[in-house]
């Protein structure tokens, strides 16, 4: 007999239907559902779950009413194509037709090509260095590389050393490698309430279960810390100090010194996003600079250069440095010297300098038309962050929001895409600043959602 798809209410604290529907958007989310996929029918999936038929269909209209299914009438209910869905993070090759795009982090368009020929053709230049760079290499990366690398992270706070240097394929190759490297099937691993989907997917993948702390406009809330670390032991924590995706909190140097305060204690590593930390001036130290035994940083040159070459780093204490190359070794072998040289070119001739200034100039500008635009709405937002996160007036709540954004043509991302476990998520999206391919086509897609924050649901007409 086929298994029907069932979620999992074992852990839900709400009412059963909430519970199912939230069901089916980590289910949409992770794959597990597709694009036009037959859902259950409301007795089978009852009989499944041992919950009434009222129940399923309550679920199914709340699911509905978010966006995520469409029913057919004599046929049942189906998944909605997943980029319709609230959840969407896959990249297309092509921009989605007709739609702005404000619901990822990309990051700036700019014309690279010249910059890029000339560059390779330096290193053709010399044929027994690239003929190296096609060969194979250590996993941690080559010395020459990691030093490049420690010298472009330098700050006056900070100065990383080559062996603490490990190079991976782009941030989130890094963060996979960390947690590898840190934690074993089973272990708990503590978040941010919200965080970076990409940890989600992680964790999920590594059998790694998530528990999550309170955050405040500082990001993880040191006490929340230490209650949760009481009650489930964590092997690590993953957080983002620095302009945090999606909040755009960024902690104080206090703070910073708290959080690690609270897991000295308990004795839990830290795993620190730092993606966007080229981004922006004036940042307090990296924990992995205030605590090198205790935090490893992951960070990635794809924000601040081009995600393409897909170039990253881990940097954390010298005598992890084997545990950390063994986790690449094991995911990737090592990461491609030709495109780590092609970055290191650019640190070199000050090329990577030169991105990164005009990289922050036109996130300036433009989160400056972000903030204009929606002047007299709640909006968090940190200089040289990519996004900006906009609490909803009421009575709007995320998911209907980010359905009512798409009916106008522009795609947002709803607080729910970045919830850890199933905590209750606030009624506020992320508005990426840096997708939209210019200027002015930002400004056209904030003033399209304009109408929607004045009015409420219901009021604007669709146009899509
Ligand atoms: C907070 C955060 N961490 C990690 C990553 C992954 O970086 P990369 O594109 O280098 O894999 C991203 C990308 O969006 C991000 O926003």
């Amino acid at each position: 007999m086929d298994t029907i798809w069932t979620p999992s209410l074992a852990n839900w604290q709400g009412a059963k239907y909430q519970g199912i529907a939230e069901g089916i958007a980590d289910a949409v989310r992770c794959g597990d559902l597709v694009a036009d996929q037959k859902l259950p029918t409301h007795r089978a999936l009852a009989e499944a779950l041992g919950v009434t038929t009222g129940t399923v269909t309550r679920a199914y209209a709340e699911a509905e009413r978010r966006g995520l299914v469409y029913a057919v009438i004599g046929s049942g209910t189906f998944v909605r194509g997943s980029e319709a869905s609230s959840h969407e993070w896959r990249f297309t090759e092509t921009q989605p037709e007709g739609l702005i795009e404000l619901h990822l982090n990309r990051p700036l368009k700019s014309d690279r090509a010249e910059l890029f020929a000339r560059s390779m053709r330096s290193l053709a230049a010399h044929p027994a260095q690239i003929n190296q760079l096609l060969d194979y290499q250590p996993d941690i990366g080559v010395t020459a590389h990691r030093q490049l690398i420690c010298e472009w992270l330098a700050r006056e706070s900070w100065q990383p050393m080559n062996d603490q240097v490990v190079i991976s394929n782009g941030g989130q190759h890094a963060l996979l490698v960390a947690l590898m490297a840190l934690t074993r099937a089973g272990d708990t691993v503590v978040a941010e309430e919200l965080t970076y989907p990409g940890f989600n997917a992680v964790a999920r993948q590594l059998r790694l279960e998530v528990r999550s702390a309170a955050m405040d406009r500082e990001g993880i809330v040191p006490e929340s810390l230490d209650l949760v670390c009481r009650q489930v032991s964590p092997r690590a924590l993953f957080c983002t100090p620095s302009l945090q995706n999606p909040t755009t909190a960024t902690m104080s140097l206090q703070r910073r010194e708290a959080v690690l305060a609270v897991c000295r204690r308990h004795g839990v590593i830290v795993i620190e996003d730092e993606v966007s930390i080229g981004l922006a001036d004036g940042l307090p130290p990296p924990l992995a600079a205030l605590a090198p035994e205790q935090a490893v940083l992951v960070g990635s040159f794809s924000k601040s250069l081009a995600a393409g070459v897909r170039v990253g780093y881990l940097v954390g204490s010298s005598s992890l440095q084997n545990r950390l190359g063994a986790a690449v070794r094991a995911s990737c072998w090592m990461v491609s010297p030709v495109m780590v040289a092609l970055v290191c070119e650019w640190i070199r001739d000050g090329s990577a300098r030169q991105l990164l200034l005009a990289q922050r100039e036109e996130i300036s500008a433009r989160l400056e038309i972000a903030l204009d635009r929606l002047q007299g709405f709640r909006v968090s937002s940190h200089p040289g962050g990519l996004h900006l996160w906009l609490h909803l007036p009421e009575p709007w709540r995320a998911d209907e929001f980010v359905v009512a954004a798409r009916e106008q043509g522009v795609l947002v991302q709803a607080a729910a895409s970045f919830s850890v476990g199933r905590a209750a998520v606030p009624h506020a999206v992320r508005i990426s600043v840096s997708a939209a391919s210019t200027r002015a086509q930002l400004a056209q897609g904030l003033d399209l959602l304009l109408p929607l924050l004045h009015e409420g649901p219901g009021a604007v007409p669709a146009l899509f």
